[in-house]
């Protein structure tokens, strides 16, 4: 028996599993403490009316013979991929309902869309970005090159000629930096990808943050894309689902290695390793991209940007260099008087309490920044700011 040894080449552990191993052990040695979480960027407002009623009738549904329903398509309901479809359509951008797949989130698709592609393939990832992209091609043994992301190109690489990949990674709205691609400079990336056979892995689990005109909210609003790039979405963030679960991913019929289908393979895939999304969760899916839901969840994003500003506009009085908060709800700020994010963090939670993600957790070049999230309540908020002004100012 042989132990994949490539496990031995990541951190001991997960980026957001060790800042709440943190966060339990300051909460032990001061039970008194109140602790301000603005680290993982999990939501806190309450499911839309329109998901829990539409929920409440799939569980009646379940519970009579003749609306009973066992295993289901290992893709999704038509019913819900056809609201996907009309979200999309929303935007400007139309999918076929056979080329989206509903999942249990973007997170474990982004992990298993690996099982397509050799482990010859090298992939390019920026830096700093979500800490899945490289652990789980690490897991893989894939070699990976790392663009970098920096203050000077705006925390939005952008393709270069001297480097060569096969498997892209772009995540806009970006997580941790909150910056986002135009549709113009998605472009570039298309261009490049199909000029050397790549695929873009893109994950647009925040575009329902996009609010700025010619910002993309899908990577299909630019021509040719879907002969070269998958995307990845989600619930959670959109309409509340991150303890629910549930995401959709898009992968094209029109794209195409060697003859053989993308989307195929990934049906295989899914039918063989996959057995759905609970029916009562798909229901409830429907149900927030359903005229009333999508009302409902714009209230919450609202509150989200609300808070968003609230943490800018705190840091700009404070004088502390940030960007972010505008078509995402990250707010990525350097770390003011430290260069190591990590010791930034063990600083301010032992002086405020309050909890952010360090910069370093998502790349090297994260190194010296940090997150904070505008998903927290708003007393939350209002109160680990207040906290910021009295330390910083
Ligand atoms: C984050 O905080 O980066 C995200 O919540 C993690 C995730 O979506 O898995």
């Amino acid at each position: 028996m042989k132990i994949n040894e490539n496990y031995t080449l990541l951190q001991e552990n997960y980026l957001f599993s060790e800042i709440a191993r943190k966060v339990k052990s300051f909460s032990e040695k001061y039970p008194d403490r109140e602790v301000l979480k603005m680290g993982i960027g999990d939501v806190t407002l309450p499911l839309a009316p329109a998901v829990i009623e539409a929920m409440r009738s799939a569980v009646e549904e379940m519970g009579k013979a003749e609306t009973f329903r066992g295993y289901g398509p290992e893709q999704g309901y038509m019913f819900l991929r056809e609201r996907i479809c009309n979200y999309y359509r929303s935007f400007g951008v139309y999918v076929d309902a056979d080329e989206i797949f509903v999942s249990d989130g973007a997170k474990s698709d982004l992990g298993n869309i690996l099982d397509l592609f050799d482990k010859d393939n090298t992939v390019l990832i920026p830096d700093p970005v979500y800490p899945v992209y490289a652990d789980t091609n690490k897991m893989a043994g894939r070699k990976i090159i790392y663009i970098a992301a920096t203050q000077s190109n705006g925390f939005l690489p952008m393709p270069s000629e001297k480097t060569d990949a096969d498997i892209i990674y772009l995540c806009s709205p970006n997580n941790p930096t909150g910056a986002a691609y135009s549709t113009e400079q998605l472009k570039e990336w298309v261009r490049y990808a199909r000029e050397r056979d790549a695929v873009i892995l893109y994950d647009a689990a925040y575009e329902s943050f996009v609010e700025e005109k010619g910002i993309a909210r899908s990577i299909y609003l630019v021509e040719g894309a879907k002969e070269c790039a998958i995307e990845f979405c989600s619930f959670s963030k959109t309409a509340g689902f991150t303890g629910l679960r549930c995401g959709y991913t898009v992968v094209p019929f029109a794209l195409k290695r060697k003859g053989v289908s993308l989307r195929n393979m990934w049906l295989r895939r899914q039918t063989t390793k996959f057995n759905g999304v609970s029916y009562i969760v798909q229901r409830g899916a429907e149900a927030a991209f359903s005229d009333e839901g999508l009302k409902q969840i714009a209230k919450n994003l609202l509150v989200y940007r609300k808070n968003a500003k609230i943490i800018c506009e705190a840091l700009r009085k404070l004088g502390i260099w940030y960007t972010g908060g505008e078509n995402s709800p990250y707010v990525w700020l350097k770390c003011p008087n430290f260069s190591d994010s990590f010791l930034f963090f063990d600083e301010l939670l032992e002086k405020t309490g309050v909890v952010g993600t360090p910069g370093g957790g998502f790349g090297q070049n994260g190194e010296g920044f940090f997150r904070l999230t505008a998903f927290a309540d708003r007393k939350t908020v209002q109160k680990a700011m207040e906290k910021f002004a009295k330390v910083f100012s």
